[in-house]
Parts: C-alpha cells; sequence; structure tokens
C-alpha cells in the first residue's frame, strides 16, 4: 500500500473564500448508525469570488443533501473520499446566504482512532481537534471558520441519560420512543475543533462559582458514578484557576455553565471545546488511595490547562494550524505561572526544565526537529509536540523576562482588546506585545521559525590591569541542517545574571549598574524587576564589566532565562561556591546537576573506552561531598516547616539518564547502560546512613493522612528519594522498609515509591507485592496502568517475554491508549536497557507492536515509534539494527501519522 502523504504548507495559506453564519447540527446518536443532519447558512466572505464550496469529510456515508431546500442530484456534486465538492454553478442562480443540509450517517462504535464521534465504555463523546469535525460531518475544517452552533442529541434515554454539549441547555424533552432529546447553543462563534458532544451514563459532582463580576456559573464534572468521589481535587483546581485568571490576567468565564467529562479512551490529556472539556480520567481522578502526587499535580495542571484555553484558544483562535504554538505555549506558560502560585515556583522551574532538556531537547536534535511554528506537515496530529508546547511556552516566558510581569499583561490586555473573537497569528500575539510596550520586538521573530536548540558559549576572562571582567558571548544554531537565511538570523536572548564573590555575598546591584555602564548605556543590560538581564542580540557579544573584584563568580542564564544549551566552562570549585550560595534556587539546583553530570560523563567515557564487565563506577569526591552537605543541611533543618523540601528531592537526584544520553554523540548505549545504575549503586552506598537517616527523620515528621500543599508533597519527594537511593545500594534494612511502606498502604504516593523502588532494585522481591497490588487494584483502569507500567519499565529477569506476557494479559486493550502507553511507552522510553539490547530484539519487538497499533489508534502509534526515529545519534550496529526495522514498518504501515515520522527519520 502506497501512503497518500500530501504536505501541507504555510506559505500556501489562503484565506476561507465562504463564511458560515450559523450551524445547526441534530444528532440521532446510535453505536453504529448515528444519523447527523447538518444544517449550515452561509454566504461568500467579502470581497472573495464565487468559487466551488470544498467541504472536508471523511468515513462518512452520505445520504442527502439539499440546497435552498432542493434536493440536489447526485451528478451535481462531486465526492471523494476527504472531500464533498459543490461547484459554483449551484450558488450562481440562488441568492445568498445559501441553506444547506447534509444528511450523513457515522459508526461511533467502529472507531478505534478515537478523533470524531466514539464510543468509551459505552459511552459516546467526541474528539476534533486539530482535523476531527471531518469525520462528524461535511465542513469547513479549517480553524479561521467561526460561527455559531446548535446541537440538538437524540438518544435513547435509558442507556444514555446524559446528553450534553457546547454551551447553554435550552431544552429537554422526552419523546414518545424511549428516546429523549436535549438542545444546546453556544453563543460563542467558534471554530468546528472546539465542538463537543457527550451522552452516556454518568455521576456528576456540581458546583459553583460567583465571577468577579457577580455572575454565578455552575460547574459539573461528569465520570463513571463509581468513580465521583475522586472529583474533589479536579473541582478545587478548576474553582482556583478561575480566581487565577481574574487576578493575574483579569480573565472571566463567559457561560453560565463549565462541564468537564472524564472518559477512559482519550488520544491525549484533555481537550478544551468550548464550555464541555473532555478529559482523558487520568487527569481528572484523584484521591489519596489511588493517585501520587504527581498525579495530582497533572490534574490541576490540566484542569487549570484548559480553563485558561477559554481566552487563550477559544476566545482568541488560531488562522491556521501553522500557528498552534499561540494557543498551546501561551496556555502552557498560563498553567506553569498557575502552578508556580500554587506550589513552589522554584520546583516548578526546575521540574518544567528537567523535562525540557529530556525530551524537547531531543525532538530538537532529531529528525523530527521542527520550529514552535512549523513550516510544513503531512499529518497535524503529529505536531502536539513537546517543541511547540514546551518550547513555544519558554518563548512566551522570553516576554514576560523582557518586560517584566506588568508589561506582559499590558501587551496581553492589548491582545484580547484587538482579537477577541478572531482567528490569528504568532506575530498578531507578537504586535500586541510590542505596541502595549513600545518596544520593538521583531527580533523575537526568528524564535518561531527556526529549529533545534540555540547553544550560548560563554568565556569569561578577567584583566587584573584593568580591574575588568569580560563576558565574550557567542551565540549558535544548533542544527547542522540550518542554512536558510532564517537560521543565519541571531536570535534575541535574554541571559539573567548576577555575581558572588568569594565569600558567597552577591556583588550587589549597584555595583553591577556602575560596571557594567557601557552596557547599559547601549541598552544591552537591563535591570528587569531587580535582575540584571544581559540581552544577547548579536552572534557575538561582549559585556564589559569594570571595576570589579578577581574572586567573582559568575551565575548566568538565571532562572534558566532563555530555552538554551549554556556552554560554560566553570571550574568544579566555581560550581560549589554557587551550589551554596547562589540566590536563584534554580540554578543552585542546576549547579548540582551539572557537577553530578559531568562526573557521570567522564565515567561514561572512561568505560567506552575499555570496556570491561567488572568495572568499577565511583561518583567523585566532590558529588560526594556536595551530596553529604546537601543531606546533612536537610536533616538539621528536618523539623523546620518553611523548607522547600523539593528542591532537595531534586538536588539529590540523578540527571535523568535521557537527558544523560542527550550528551553525547554517537551514544554510547552499552556503557550508560553499564554506568548508570552502577552510579546510582554508588550514590547509596556512599551515603547510605545518610540516605536512611532522612528517610526515616522526613517519615517521622509525615502523618500518614494525605495532605496536598507544597510542604506535604516536599516531604514526601524528598523521603521516597531517600528510599530509592537507600534501596539501591543494596541495604537489606532498606528492603525491609519498602516493604513496610508498602504494607501500610497510608496513600498512593507511598506504596508507588516503595514498590517502584523494590521493582527496580529486588526485582524478585517485587513479585509478591506486584501480585498483592493487582488483587487490589484490578478494577481501577488508572491504577492498573502503574502496575503495567512498572513491569514494562522495570522488569528485566523476563526480557522480552515479560513484555510479551503483559500484552497477553487479559487487562491489556489495544483500544485504551493509557494502556497501550503504560506497556509501549514504558518499554521504550524506560527500559532502555531492554529496548537497546545489542541484538535488536527490543527494536524489533516495539516496530512489530506499532506496526499492529498503526491498524487501530494511528495518532497514538505515531507516539510510539518515536524512541525509534534518534537511530542516527547510537554507534554503528545499532544504528542498522534500529534503521532496518525502520525501513520494514515503512514498508507495512497503513497510517499517514507513522508514515510521516518513520519516512522523515529515514530522509538522508
Ligand atoms: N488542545 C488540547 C490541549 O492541549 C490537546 C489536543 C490536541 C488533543 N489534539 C488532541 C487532545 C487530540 C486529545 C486528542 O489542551
Ligand atoms: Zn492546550
Amino acid at each position: 500500500m502506497t501512503i497518500q502523504a500530501e504536505t501541507k504548507w504555510l506559505k500556501d495559506y489562503q484565506a476561507p473564500v465562504f463564511e458560515v453564519i450559523n450551524l445547526d447540527l441534530t444528532f440521532e446518536l446510535s453505536p453504529t448508525q448515528t444519523q447527523v443532519t447538518n444544517r449550515m447558512v452561509c454566504q461568500l466572505a467579502p470581497g472573495q469570488p464565487l468559487a466551488d464550496m470544498l467541504l472536508d469529510g471523511e468515513s462518512l456515508r452520505l445520504i442527502s443533501i439539499k440546497l435552498n431546500d432542493q434536493l440536489l442530484n447526485e451528478v451535481e456534486y462531486q465526492l471523494t473520499d476527504t472531500q464533498l465538492r459543490l461547484p459554483k454553478v449551484l450558488f450562481a442562480n440562488s441568492s445568498s446566504p445559501y441553506q444547506l443540509e447534509i444528511v450523513t450517517e457515522i459508526n461511533p462504535q467502529a472507531n478505534t482512532a478515537l478523533e470524531g464521534l466514539y464510543l468509551s465504555s459505552g459511552r459516546f463523546c467526541t474528539q476534533c481537534e486539530a482535523e476531527g469535525f471531518r469525520k462528524i460531518t461535511y465542513f469547513f475544517d479549517r480553524p479561521d471558520v467561526l460561527t455559531t452552533y446548535q446541537t440538538t442529541v437524540i438518544a435513547d434515554k435509558a442507556e444514555y441519560p446524559t446528553l450534553l454539549a457546547n454551551g447553554n441547555l435550552v431544552s429537554q424533552t422526552d419523546l414518545s420512543d424511549g428516546r429523549h432529546q436535549a438542545v444546546w447553543q453556544d453563543p460563542h462563534k467558534k471554530p468546528c475543533y472546539l465542538f463537543a458532544l457527550v451522552a452516556g451514563s454518568f455521576g456528576c459532582l456540581t458546583d459553583h462559582y460567583t465571577t468577579a463580576e457577580g455572575r454565578e456559573v455552575l460547574l459539573e464534572i461528569y465520570t463513571e458514578p463509581r468513580h465521583l468521589a475522586k472529583c474533589r481535587h479536579a473541582m478545587d483546581s478548576l474553582i482556583a484557576s478561575m480566581r487565577w485568571d481574574e487576578q493575574r490576567f483579569g480573565l472571566s468565564y463567559d457561560l453560565d455553565r463549565y462541564m468537564i467529562v472524564a472518559v477512559d479512551d482519550f488520544n491525549m490529556g484533555a481537550m478544551e471545546n468550548k464550555g464541555l472539556n473532555v478529559f482523558n480520567s487520568k487527569f481528572v481522578l484523584a484521591d489519596a488511595d489511588s493517585a501520587t502526587d504527581v498525579d495530582f499535580e497533572g490534574v490541576e495542571a490540566v484542569i487549570a490547562h484548559e480553563y485558561f484555553h477559554n481566552w487563550t484558544g477559544n476566545r482568541v483562535t488560531c488562522r491556521d494550524w501553522f500557528q498552534l504554538t499561540l494557543k498551546e505555549g501561551l496556555t502552557v506558560f498560563r498553567d506553569q505561572e498557575f502552578t508556580a502560585d500554587m506550589l513552589s515556583a522554584p520546583v516548578k522551574r526546575i521540574e518544567d526544565v528537567r523535562r525540557l532538556r529530556s525530551h524537547q531537547f531531543a525532538e530538537d536534535a532529531g529528525p523530527m526537529a521542527h520550529p514552535i511554528q512549523p513550516q510544513s506537515y503531512i499529518e497535524m496530529n503529529n505536531f502536539y509536540t513537546l517543541t511547540v508546547y514546551e518550547k513555544g511556552a519558554e518563548v512566551v516566558r522570553l516576554y514576560q523576562t523582557l518586560l517584566g510581569r506588568d508589561g506582559f499583561r499590558k501587551g496581553m490586555d492589548l491582545y484580547f482588546a484587538r482579537h477577541d473573537g478572531q482567528a490569528v497569528t504568532v506575530d498578531d500575539f507578537r504586535l500586541a506585545m510590542a505596541d502595549a510596550n513600545q518596544q520593538d520586538l521583531t527580533p523575537m521573530q526568528a524564535w518561531y521559525q527556526q529549529a533545534g536548540t540555540p547553544h550560548v558559549k560563554v568565556v569569561a576572562d578577567y584583566d587584573a590591569s584593568q580591574q575588568a571582567w569580560l563576558l565574550q558571548f557567542s551565540q549558535q544554531n544548533s542544527l547542522a541542517q540550518a542554512k536558510s537565511e532564517v537560521d543565519k538570523t541571531p536570535l534575541l536572548i535574554p541571559i539573567k545574571l548576577a555575581a558572588f564573590d568569594a565569600t558567597g555575598q552577591a556583588w550587589s546591584s549597584s555595583f553591577l549598574a556602575s560596571a557594567a555602564q557601557d552596557a547599559i548605556a547601549a541598552g544591552q543590560l537591563r535591570l528587569i524587576e531587580g535582575e540584571w538581564v544581559y540581552l544577547l542580540t548579536a552572534f557575538n557579544q561582549t559585556l564589559n564589566v569594570k571595576d570589579a573584584p578577581a574572586d567573582l563568580v559568575w551565575s548566568l542564564l538565571r532562572d534558566f532565562s532563555a530555552p538554551v544549551i549554556l556552554d560554560y566552562a566553570m571550574p568544579a570549585a566555581a560550581r560549589l561556591h554557587l551550589a551554596k550560595f547562589d540566590t536563584d534556587p534554580f540554578n543552585r539546583w542546576e549547579m548540582v546537576q551539572q557537577l553530578v553530570l559531568a562526573d557521570l560523563i567522564a565515567q561514561v567515557n572512561q568505560a567506552a573506552a575499555t570496556p570491561t564487565a567488572d568495572l568499577v563506577v565511583k561518583p567523585s569526591n566532590e558529588v560526594v561531598t556536595l551530596f553529604t552537605s546537601l543531606l546533612t543541611e536537610a536533616l538539621a533543618k528536618t523539623a523546620q516547616a518553611d523548607v522547600d523540601w523539593a528542591w532537595y528531592g531534586y538536588a539529590l537526584n540523578l540527571p535523568d539518564m535521557s537527558y544523560l544520553i542527550e550528551q553525547f554523540n554517537p551514544v554510547p548505549i552499552a556503557a550508560v547502560l553499564q554506568v548508570y545504575p552502577a552510579y546510582q549503586r554508588a550514590i547509596g552506598l556512599a551515603l547510605v546512613d545518610l540516605w536512611q537517616q532522612t528517610y526515616q527523620a522526613q517519615a517521622a515528621q509525615l502523618s500518614s493522612d494525605y495532605a496536598y500543599n507544597a510542604q506535604a508533597i516536599g516531604r514526601r519527594l524528598l523521603k521516597n528519594r531517600a528510599l530509592q537511593a537507600w534501596l539501591a545500594s543494596g541495604n537489606q534494612q532498606a528492603l525491609s522498609a519498602a516493604k513496610a511502606q508498602y504494607q501500610t498502604q497510608a496513600h498512593m504516593t507511598d506504596v508507588a515509591a516503595s514498590l517502584q523502588g523494590v521493582m527496580q532494585w529486588h526485582e524478585v522481591a517485587a513479585a509478591p507485592l506486584m501480585d498483592d497490588f493487582y488483587q487490589r487494584w484490578q478494577d481501577q483502569p488508572l491504577v492498573l496502568d502503574k502496575w503495567f507500567a512498572w513491569q514494562a519499565g522495570f522488569g528485566q529477569a523476563a526480557g522480552i517475554a515479560g513484555v510479551d506476557a503483559l500484552l497477553a494479559h487479559a487487562k491489556f486493550a489495544w483500544t485504551t491508549p493509557n494502556r497501550v502507553r503504560s506497556v509501549l511507552g514504558s518499554f521504550a522510553r524506560i527500559n532502555l536497557a531492554l529496548f537497546h539490547q545489542a541484538d535488536g530484539a527490543g527494536y524489533r519487538w516495539l516496530a512489530k507492536q506499532v506496526l499492529h497499533l498503526d491498524a487501530i489508534n494511528p495518532q497514538v502509534a505515531a507516539r510510539m515509534v518515536v524512541p525509534l526515529i534518534q537511530w542516527r545519534r547510537y554507534q554503528p550496529k545499532q544504528q542498522r539494527l534500529m534503521k532496518q526495522v525502520l525501513e520494514e514498518l515503512k514498508g507495512a504501515i497503513q497510517s499517514k501519522d507513522v508514515f510521516e515520522i518513520v519516512s522523515k527519520a529515514l530522509v538522508d
């Protein structure tokens, strides 16, 4: 089979020919034969010459078309697999506006791709973003066609007692035949990707919110009735989000009702449909027994994210899908700021930067690298990426760094004042920021157009005769293929900086002001919200700091002020100095991590140079000393109440293995796989008493009652980090402590930490606990996902047969993305020893499963194949094995989703 792989280009964008005045949809729901009646009123867009009307549609059975009440004959229009064409002659004699009525039939039960209208556990739901509406009815499936919707839902009343759609409920009536109907009206114009419909049997948690203007909003969360008690946290998160958006951005909700529906079968996290969000139940349901701290944080962040989309996404939407980061980068930035305010700002920053470096940097260095505003795509679903979302959020953060919070708020206010109700571009956003602050932000443009992670190199020299520091900055685009004009443009890179003297005192900002007058006069150094921000705007630029002492240690890129790789060769002593004295908690953490990372890299290089089975891996003295002092410091504070415990937890953790892998090209994977766990063991062993004491001290402070706040979360994080390290040491007492923690069953955070740790370090001892866990949780899908994920991610003993057994398990389901991710995703991203085994069996296993999944759910299959596409970064033997399975896949797969990823990975 040859794949129809048409590439769509941003440069080909054309404004819509027709506009839709309103849309009236009627659904007569049935699992296999749902009838959709689409009545739309449309007219030529102003200034457009009459042309054929092209409507998108896929997997639809067309029943009839009427134009102005006249039934059209088959010869009067043209139908393909993806399009309905109504020739312009049809409109030539009729007066505008035109009334179209299109009746189609669809089969939701057969829809395992989970795009369009589908069934999840017997409940109807929809997913339309990006281009799923075309699987519901013929329409202009593009975000710049906005209209008002009225939706009538008709279904059997006993089976589907709840009938929901966007907007406000107009009426609900029983029909004579056991069916009932609900009519919903959404007064806000929207593009069709924000359409939603839900029908089924649900429980509902209700609450209320009064907006700043005093309007009452009904809040509803719908789930399977048995999960109702797990919705409180989601509801509290929603209320907190609504309040936060009013306080921080002056944005209030705009309908009488806000509904969230949780479903078990969902391709992504959640969807911001107007007034009717549909969620992966993973991001709604949480209680202490069944959800970890990470799960609770995920619920809070995703609930906030979707709520924030109501303004940044729905009220102001995207002109076309190349603008996706306009809504996603901005909304991720907003949810990051929200979480920072709810919990710990430095810890949130650390978590986000970790994710960016471990995953987005890899994407940006691989064959799918793209700018946050891509120039082209084959399958849009493949561009809901870490780059568009997370790097996009970093680019939005740059505006706030450059303009300050107040300036950023002014820009947001102007953005809404200008563009409410419109479908716009990233340039409109940048212009609003610029105009509101009377600044020229043209230099920001290149951030939208360049792929790859920029490198910033810094050389700091001291000139003793002049008593001056010279900081030489240079920037470089990291992509070898960077060759277009836009890639040759330097970026505007704000670098927050400070300096600390030998005693650890911050070299005060007034000194810096007088010492760097030239740079200040030139506009290259600015004091923004109390921080010095150096603006790197050229490829090479030097900052001259006069009358400065020789013993300064420079703290650069504080708070990770730009999404770049900083190449700054610091002596270990300088890193240790900042790890102790830096006033920026992010950079303190960064210094600790850099020391450990440098140590890990050195040991991997050594192992790769002289391969041996009995390699001795030992953390450097600096690392041991630093960890000792951090653990001692945290222990001394144990009883205090105002400590950022999670900061210690993250500082005392190792950089992710995937971030370590990022540091090599080619990656000596065997050496990494040998060194990393050995290093974990050695760090555990070297500090075994301190890990034990930390574990016990924090455990003594924590009550077994679950509380969701930064203090308790942080203590649990540090405690469980200590448990991990203690377990890694091989210590038997640690194993007993972990088992006891499991048996206590205090809450899922502790249960998961103990079980995962035992699984990772004492796989045999884990077996009875895993069985017990299964017995307890087999009927709770979200918890059972963890059981699958731990085995796929950490099971080593049974090799590939172990993951095959998971696929054969009665509770495995190819049609449930969460379940698929918990096995395929955990295997390829976490169980790197099995995935990268030398004979290539891990690669072949993954490819085989991707091929199977491709026929069921292409969108998820395209995600699962990604670990294979980094093949060029590995050594020749591994390269050949990975490339071979990719080539075989390319010849066998059916979807353009997987085709795009695999074929781009194989381009020479
Ligand atoms: N717009 C959604 C969000 O980020 C994500 C999304 C895009 C999505 N496409 C999807 C969710 C398909 C589910 C399925 O909030
Ligand atoms: Zn989003």
